[in-house]
């Protein structure tokens, strides 16, 4: 055939403080990582997972695939946070079309949304621990007006929205195809970015339960505008310790303290799994995100919990050009990565 099916896509990660590109090529060696790249965005750009600057985030991105010069325009993007509901619901076991019609009826009592409002999905999970007759059902719904304003932004930037994910997911991909040898165990997968924080149990590479709420590295800068009342810019500078005028031991401590508000959230999602699951133990915590840099919190985790602690390397299963990624960039990027890759990951005909 002449013309290949091009099913090749661009992971695109569009956080709050950072967007983050990937382009993996499969080979007959395995994953290589072809092109990967990063760049900050303007605080107040996307407030709320809502864009508020869409010209200029637009212009980013294009900026982002210049540099990193990526002609391919088909992407694959992400959506999370308050405008996005996942529910594990379960529901009598019927044919496929049936059970399609049933969830769609079903999906209005789990979200807090007006059902035509939004775009529904699902995935079978498989058989109901409870009753023989029932299956788990991955209920997920995404506001339309969220989805067509990444679209317009996608559309802006010159390029294709191909996949629009959802942030939990496309970091569980990315997970999913690392060497972890403890696949049977419970693992926590746990996101802090700037504006969000996800948590998602999984056992087997099942999810087993999903929460989001508003916590990140945010939360540092406005604690240290309401101590100091300097401007977002200066917060900014005082946190990379360019800001003389605050001793960094003070930012040290703010900081902390953020970080211990993160370790409780964490503990009372594990907490609440753990009561009700006949005791089974969350073992492995994998942590990403830019939260993972915040001196302490890695600590405070492991105080709290007996679990293990680490930090996801979405690059350790990808074949890697050093001439082309440094070791130390890549050291680096490895912590926010993961979303960007789960998403390169992505195929065009993937559900
Ligand atoms: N090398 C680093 N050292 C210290 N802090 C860092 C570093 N890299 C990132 N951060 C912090 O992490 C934040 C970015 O994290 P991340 O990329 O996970 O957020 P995001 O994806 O943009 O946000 P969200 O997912 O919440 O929308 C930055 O705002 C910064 O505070
Ligand atoms: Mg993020």
């Amino acid at each position: 055939m002449i013309f290949g099916k091009n099913d090749h896509l661009v992971g695109l990660d569009i956080g709050s403080s950072f967007i983050k590109v990937a382009e993996i090529k499969a080979t007959g060696k395995g994953h290589v990582l072809n092109k990967f790249g990063m760049s900050k965005i303007a605080p107040g750009t996307i407030v709320e997972g809502r864009i508020v600057d869409v010209d200029g985030l637009a212009n980013d991105i294009k900026v982002l695939f210049k540099s990193q010069k990526i002609r391919e325009k088909n992407v694959a993007i992400s959506t999370g946070g308050h405008s996005v509901v996942i529910k594990t619901i379960n529901t009598l076991n019927k044919p496929e079309k049936e059970l399609h019609e049933t969830i769609y009826t079903e999906a209005e009592q789990y979200i807090p949304y007006d059902i035509g409002d939004v775009n529904i999905d699902y995935q079978v999970l498989g058989q109901s621990e409870f009753s023989p007759d029932q299956v788990n059902v991955l209920l997920v719904a995404v506001k339309k007006d969220l989805v067509a304003e990444y679209i317009d932004l996608i559309h802006q930037a010159g390029l294709n929205p191909r996949i629009i994910d959802v942030d939990t997911f496309a970091l569980q991909n990315a997970y999913e195809i690392l060497p972890y040898e403890s696949r049977e165990k419970i693992t926590l997968l746990v996101d802090v970015g700037a504006s969000k924080t996800s948590l998602n149990i999984l056992k087997a590479n099942v999810s087993l339960m999903m929460r989001d709420n508003v916590s990140g590295t945010n939360q540092i800068i406005e604690e240290i505008r309401n101590q100091y009342d300097i401007s977002v810019d200066d917060a900014y500078l005082a946190v990379n310790g360019e800001n003389s005028t605050i001793a960094q031991d003070k930012i040290q401590a703010i900081s902390l303290k953020i970080a211990q508000g993160w370790c409780s959230e964490i503990c009372e999602v594990v907490n609440t799994y753990q009561a009700g699951s006949n005791d089974e133990k969350v073992e492995n915590i994998v942590l990403s995100g830019g939260g993972v840099f915040v001196e302490g919190f890695q600590e405070s985790l492991l105080s709290e919990l007996e679990a293990d602690v680490s930090i996801i390397n979405p690059f350790e299963a990808l074949n890697i050009n050093e001439q082309k990624f440094s070791d130390s960039f890549i050291t680096k990027a490895s912590p926010i990565a993961p979303i960007a890759i789960g998403l390169a990951l992505r195929r065009v005909d993937d559900k």
